[in-house]
């Protein structure tokens, strides 16, 4: 069977891709739909054709699937900053857990891989500490869903209150300056560590303050359980590749206190950070080293033994080859990952099954 834009279909949802639309199959043609839900019967209309799949988007809902639910927020449906919010928070969990096994399967065929129950973030609303609006002539929001439109709101559901609290102070500043100029801004607004909203403007030479956990409620539970999990070996020295500003060094130091700690980030700000952190406390000074550099670069400079503790937090984009190559064939017998996506993970994780 051939397929045509614009020709219309009546396909259900099998589950959710990554990318956020829902997948259904139509005679050999996978089709993606934004704003699905799993177990959706729907019509929709052929938007995008390539040779092995195709976009559509939903002309009518023939009958929800189960999990299907109004959003929460009232500009869900247009703003492009949340694209499950359709979706029961279980069913989101139960997607993202989908999509971890299906694609560690996928890279690792064959292996038998140990799946523990998924852990919640403690809060699904009000939980970023970070975000990053834009504003357009008076308009404060978000980008809407596919264009660079800005969506005027006073509120993120998503987002701590004490950061959504300061959007009209934020905006009346921004409308003294550009109301009239046609450029959109882009800013970023964050808790500091006093939990006291901050904000910036985003341009070619401020690129933000740097990587941080955006919900600090789950990253105390990551937290707890990258020490739970290095709990059971004694080790010599613990590292934290990819480190930030110490989001895992310091509660690893304060933990293991007979151990040194050495970690290596790239970005100079979280490591000045980091420095100021270890300078201003006394028992911090002698055990922790913190590196501004390539973990790679890190690495090949380091000589990793059995009874190093290696912790590594790499971006979404994951590690470097030489990095996973160079743990897969090191002799350390405790390696935590903490990944930013799966596809990624999966990747890295071939490494160890090849050494
Ligand atoms: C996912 S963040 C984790 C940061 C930290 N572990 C945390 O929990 O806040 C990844 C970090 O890796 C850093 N990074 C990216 N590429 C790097 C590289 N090649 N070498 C060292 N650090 C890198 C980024 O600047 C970022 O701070």
């Amino acid at each position: 069977m051939s397929y045509n834009i614009d020709d219309v279909l009546d396909v259900t949802i099998e589950k959710m891709a990554i990318g956020g639309s829902g997948i259904a199959r139509h005679g050999g043609l996978v089709v993606f739909v934004p704003d699905s839900a799993p177990g959706d019967k729907l019509r929709v209309k052929i938007t995008t054709k390539k040779k092995s799949f195709a976009e559509a988007q939903i002309l009518e809902i023939l009958n929800s699937g189960p999990s299907r639910r109004q959003p929460p927020c009232p500009i869900a449906d247009r703003c492009g900053g949340c694209n499950w919010q359709h979706l029961t928070e279980t069913e989101q969990q139960n997607q993202k857990q989908l999509f971890v096994k299906e694609t560690l399967a996928k890279f690792l065929p064959g292996r038998t891989l140990q799946f523990l129950p998924i852990k919640p973030s403690p809060l699904s609303f009000r939980y970023r500490n970070r975000i990053q609006p834009k504003y357009h002539q008076g308009q404060l929001g978000f980008f809407s869903r596919r264009s660079h439109e800005v969506i005027a709101t006073n509120d993120c559901l998503i987002t701590e209150e004490k950061l959504t609290a300061s959007f009209e102070t934020i905006k009346e500043t921004l409308d003294q300056k550009f109301l009239h100029k046609n450029e959109t801004q882009r800013l970023e607004i964050y808790l500091d560590q006093n939990e006291t909203p901050q904000w910036a403007l985003l341009g070619e030479e401020r690129e933000g303050i740097g990587f941080a956990q955006v919900n600090r409620f789950q990253n105390e539970d990551l937290i707890k359980t990258v020490l739970n999990w290095a709990e059971d070996m004694t080790y010599e020295r613990l590292f934290d590749l990819y480190a930030g500003g110490g989001n895992f060094t310091f509660p690893l130091a304060n933990h293991f206190k007979a151990q040194n700690i050495i970690a290596a980030e790239l970005d100079p700000r979280l490591v000045q950070k980091a420095q100021e952190k270890i300078q201003s406390t006394n028992s911090l000074q002698k055990r922790v080293r913190f590196y501004t550099s390539d973990v790679a670069l890190f690495l090949k400079r380091t000589e990793l033994k059995a009874k190093d503790l290696v912790v590594l937090d790499p971006p979404r984009s994951g590690a470097d080859a030489f990095v996973m190559k160079t743990l897969a064939h090191s002799p350390v017998q405790k390696i935590l990952y903490i990944s930013c996506h799966p596809v990624s993970l999966a990747r890295d994780l071939k490494y160890f099954f090849e050494a």
